[in-house]
């Protein structure tokens, strides 16, 4: 049984500021030597980021040689990476040159951070938060612990726990104010943008957490967007639905009070399907930090201009709704109802292979070169779920393009596998959730990520506003000779 029986919120636990690492000023900025000197600052021991055995030790350095001035040059290699601003020294006679740049379009090898959140190993298939392998956190952990422990660093306390635990269960309701908010939408609003543009939209009930650099307001934030993004996405369904909405009920944990504010009707208390309610916060835990992935760069990436939680947040839903992304999962179910049957399955895959069919969606991976840890878990809990509801014809054939898949030299070669969004649509579908809210299932795994991640950032000294550079390949200067056609 999930251990979600256990969280109802103690009686009358003392508050207490959760926050309790964080720095109560504004950090200050790295000095401008740090910004631009080619020596890196002390190399840190290696824990996540960096592969350990990529770590190179301290004292080495990267000999290079620039043919166009025959210098050379010496940049210092710390945990397996120099330092971009290194290059910047390397430069030609000329006195506009400002220096070498790396061009990295995708960010195909570039660390934008330091962090010590999540661990992968994307050719071993490993993933871990905080050094927990996450096949024991799903196995054992509830969300609410996975969420404290992103954030600290550690596991909680009994004690924090349970403070942890009733904080967000009562701050689960939203503004009535919002409630009108989210009836303005059609009837026929993808849930992810209701989602997106609320969370944004929260930030305008409360201003005061435009003072990120003070702790009990980090705090309280933090609390805000994992107590309400349920309740929100709950009420995007059932305006979809055209039904009532439910209010929280604080007698019940997390993620049996965001299955009542979705499923419930007239009872006087929902009681959840404990098979489903445990799949669901297994499926949080899965997805509750990847690292730097696009919505979690782009949450880091408009926090990064100081603006409040609620906005940089709403930058990650954004991201994730894309169908390279968290979409995916929507978009495995639409593939597998085009496919339509088994027997479909080999001509699709072909169509795949030429281009003509799209991407074979749920496959693949940037960072996972073998099995994606999180998609074995899920393919276990597809069989528990399936146990109580029946295997369905759906579910038939996307193991039937798994199979195909994984014996076809154009995914073999590729290293393409099945990703954790392959089979948790099929989950999501059969607990009767309808396709186009799948993504919002995602997003509310997430947002624990998200916000150690934006923490995280903005406590790192070295982090100053995201500004990537770029290579002008336009026009030189020309004078302007308008186009329009004057009367
Ligand atoms: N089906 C068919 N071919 C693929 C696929 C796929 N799903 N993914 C990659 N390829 C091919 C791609 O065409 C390319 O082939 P070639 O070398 O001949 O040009 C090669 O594999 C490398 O692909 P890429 O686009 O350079 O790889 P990437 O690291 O930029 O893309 C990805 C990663 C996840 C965006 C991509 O694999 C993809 O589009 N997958 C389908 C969408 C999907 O399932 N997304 C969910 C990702 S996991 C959850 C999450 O983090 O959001």
């Amino acid at each position: 049984m999930p251990k979600t029986g256990s969280t109802a919120p103690p009686a009358a636990a003392p508050k207490k500021n959760t926050a309790s690492r964080a720095r109560s000023a504004r950090p200050k900025p790295a000095p401008a030597s740090d910004r631009n000197s080619a020596k890196p600052a002390a190399a840190a021991p290696s824990r996540n980021s960096a592969k350990p055995s990529a770590a190179a030790p301290s004292g080495s350095a990267l000999e290079i040689k620039d043919t166009r001035t025959s210098k050379t040059y010496s940049i210092p290699v710390a945990e397996g990476a120099i330092r971009a601003n290194d290059l910047k020294k390397i430069k030609t006679d000329n006195p506009d040159d400002t220096g070498l740049m790396s061009y990295d379009p995708a960010f195909m090898n570039t660390a934008s951070c330091r962090s010590a959140i999540t661990y992968i190993d994307g050719d071993k298939g490993i993933l871990r938060y905080r050094g927990y392998p996450i096949e024991q956190l799903a196995e054992n952990a509830t969300f609410l612990e996975v969420a404290w422990l992103l954030r600290h660093g550690e596991l909680p306390t009994q004690q924090e726990y349970d403070q942890f635990v009733h904080d967000i269960t009562f701050h689960t309701y939203v503004h009535e104010n919002m409630r009108k908010f989210l009836e303005g939408f059609r009837y026929d609003a993808h849930p992810m943008a209701i989602l997106n543009s609320s969370i944004a939209g929260l930030a305008s009930f409360y201003p005061s957490a435009r003072n990120i650099f003070d702790e009990t307001e980090r705090n309280i934030s933090i609390i805000r967007l994992l107590a309400k993004t349920p309740t929100i996405a709950a009420f995007s369904y059932r305006h979809v639905k055209g039904l009532p909405f439910v209010y929280p009920d604080n007698r019940l944990s997390y993620v049996e009070n965001f299955l009542s504010m979705v499923a419930r009707m007239s009872e006087s208390k929902y009681e959840a399907n404990p098979v489903f309610a445990r799949a669901l916060e297994i499926l949080f835990i899965l997805h509750a930090d990847h690292e730097q992935n696009c919505s979690t760069s782009a949450v880091r990436g408009v926090g990064s201009s100081h603006v409040d939680p609620f906005s940089a947040v709403s930058a990650g839903v954004a991201a994730l709704f894309g169908p390279l992304h968290g979409g995916a999962n929507e978009q495995v179910l639409r593939m597998i109802k085009d496919i339509g049957s088994v027997k479909n399955v080999p001509k699709f895959i072909e169509s795949v292979k030429t281009g003509e069919g799209g991407r074979l969606m749920g496959f693949g991976h940037r960072v996972y070169k073998s099995y994606d840890p999180r998609a074995k878990i899920v393919k276990k809990l597809a069989d528990e779920v399936f146990n109580v509801v029946g295997v369905d014809k759906d579910l038939e054939i996307a193991l039937e393009l798994e199979r195909i898949a994984l014996a076809d030299d154009y995914f073999v070669s590729r290293k393409l596998y099945p990703n954790v969004d392959f089979y948790t649509g099929l989950i999501y579908r059969s607990m009767a959730f309808p396709m186009d809210f799948f993504t919002v299932l995602f997003a509310i795994g997430r947002m624990p990520g998200w916000l150690a991640q934006w923490e995280e950032m903005l406590l790192d000294k070295e982090q100053k506003i995201s500004r990537p550079r770029q290579i002008y390949i336009g026009e030189g200067e020309r004078g302007y000779r308008s186009r329009l056609t004057k009367s």
